[in-house]
């Protein structure tokens, strides 16, 4: 639900109380490696303890949620040893052991969800409604992947050879994993990524965004607590000094990165120089951003299109790589439709995420809230753009907008895609009119931005539908309805072109690419 005219306030009251619980707790973070809490480490025969960091909420930074202690390159060689060293060990353990600890991991998650919301929205920054779709989407991950496990063991292809003799080729693990995941979904994509990589038989060292460790550290436990061994599974927290530390070691089987399209060119970069000094290249998955449009001809229906394209555009304070950034109106209902857009901003609730009524809240930090409001005021200042709304802060929040980073939900009118200069992760959606006679070339303008992730298509002319999806660059589209939220194993998600490499998270081929087929011929 998202907006007052869809929210229902009471549907969240149950929650509310077991949340609350533990909003005053005080979490910590720290790399585990082989089960053990790292607090130190040693050089050369000289321990070093590492630095305890706080962990301040974004909504509000007299808010502590607790601490976090980075790792160093030092730990995440070991980190990557140790995980190295137990790779025999997790697969050979049976395809129905691995895919039952996924189970229960999916269990405990559901058991502990007011603990796992309230570090959502404390930590993260999260909505209610968003905390809550976090948790659904880690658990189906778990149980997908579970399946997918299970599924792969049984895929055997059978060949004969012209004399009759039998071959076969089935599903093996590979090695070691290096897992990468952002901020923005701090738990869903963190244990996607991990439990597809451990229900292949692969062991894992994850290192998720440091902006969000304490949610990393907390479902670690609860995945070492469902079974997982502790030479399975290492994380590591820390920056990108880490995952360089970590993309670089010379003994992995492969990446999975979610984040930019920089940082997952360098990692590629990185993989690539090591691949030349060990002769063999990591299997590499990157999920990363887009320049996702929705385009709109003159037969949608107006006032579904706009509460579609702010829900896409403004939820999650539009941290999500599906996110609208780029809605195309055709030219004949452009002006009714940014009428009725500056008339549904004007009600969105921009807040605190622990009130049950706040649609918004703020950007996950600092540097984030700088560049995009940086870019709203070049946009204010160009010529050929117009700010057309921004919603103020709700009267009923009591965070401020300087102790804390909040972005306003903000729509800007602009007259070409150029002008917006790349994807602008946060809640910021850019307005365009095309002529009906331009749609080809406004399709092609899209493709041109090199990103090929998320498109809403808003049109009752099932042909228009059909040439649009045909033309369009895309990883996932989505006709006459929002543009975020895939839901695994219903809309496998991934995008092409910088937008990513494939295989489609929470789809059919997603655990076989970190499986490999291995072809055996019998001579006898
Ligand atoms: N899986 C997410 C979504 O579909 C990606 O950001 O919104």
């Amino acid at each position: 639900s998202f907006g007052p005219n869809i929210f229902v306030e009471s549907q969240w009251l149950p929650f509310k109380a077991a949340i609350d619980s533990h909003l005053n707790k005080k979490w910590s973070a720290t790399p585990i490696i082989n089960g053990q809490a790292i607090n130190e480490y040693e050089v050369d025969g000289v321990t070093h303890q590492l630095d305890a960091q706080p962990v301040l909420a974004p909504w509000n930074h007299d808010v502590s949620a607790g601490e976090v202690k980075y790792a160093n390159a030092e730990l995440a060689r070991q980190a990557i040893d140790v995980a190295v060293a137990g790779q025999s060990m997790w697969q050979n353990v049976a395809v129905t052991k691995r895919a039952a600890i996924l189970r229960k991991i999916a269990e405990l998650f559901e058991e502990n969800y007011a603990e796992l919301m309230a570090l959502c929205q404390v930590e993260a920054g999260k909505t209610m409604q968003d905390s809550i779709d976090e948790i659904k989407e880690a658990v189906d991950f778990c149980r997908f992947y579970a399946d997918e496990a299970e599924r792969l063991d049984d895929v055997v292809h059978e060949f004969t050879d012209l004399s009759g003799k039998p071959s076969r080729q089935v599903y093996k693990p590979r090695g070691t994993f290096v897992c990468i995941s952002p901020w923005n979904f701090p738990l869903a994509i963190y244990t996607g990524q991990i439990v597809a990589a451990l229900a292949a038989g692969n062991t894992v060292v994850a290192k998720p965004a440091e902006q969000t460790s304490l949610i990393a550290h907390f479902a670690a436990q609860l995945m070492y607590q469902a079974g997982v061994p502790a030479e399975a599974l290492q994380l590591v927290t820390g920056a990108g000094d880490v995952g360089g530390a970590l993309t670089a070691a010379d003994n992995i089987a492969g990446v999975i990165f979610t984040g930019s399209t920089q940082t997952a060119q360098r990692i590629n970069q990185s993989l690539n120089d090591h691949a030349q000094a060990s002769g063999e290249l990591p299997v590499f998955i990157a999920e990363t951003g887009g320049q996702n449009a929705m385009i709109v001809d003159s037969t949608a229906l107006p006032e579904q299109v706009v509460r579609d394209a702010v829900l896409s555009a403004f939820g999650s304070a539009g941290q999500r790589c599906s996110a609208c950034r780029i809605l195309c109106v055709q030219d004949e209902m452009a002006d009714d439709l940014i009428e009725l857009l500056q008339g549904n901003m004007a009600e969105l609730s921009v807040g605190n995420p622990l009130y049950a009524a706040t649609d918004v809240g703020p950007v996950i930090d600092a540097d984030a809230k700088n560049g995009l409001e940086a870019h709203i005021a070049r946009m204010d200042a160009e010529p050929t753009a117009t700010i057309l709304a921004q919603t103020p802060m709700s009267s009923s929040s009591v965070v401020s907008q300087e102790n804390s980073t909040f972005v306003l939900p903000t729509a800007i009118e602009v007259s070409s895609i150029d002008v917006i200069g790349g994807e602008h992760f946060g809640p910021i959606l850019h307005v365009l009119r095309y002529q009906a006679r331009d749609l080809n070339k406004l399709i092609d303008a899209i493709n041109n931005t090199g990103f090929g992730l998320t498109m809403g298509i808003h049109s009752r002319i099932e042909k228009t539908v059909e040439h649009i999806e045909r033309r369009a660059f895309v990883g996932n589209t989505y006709i006459n309805r929002n543009q975020i939220g895939a839901v695994v194993n219903v809309q496998p998600f991934g995008g092409c072109g910088l937008s990513g490499t494939g295989p489609k998270a929470g789809g059919p081929h997603y655990v076989a690419r970190l499986m490999q087929l291995s072809s055996e011929s019998n001579g006898s």
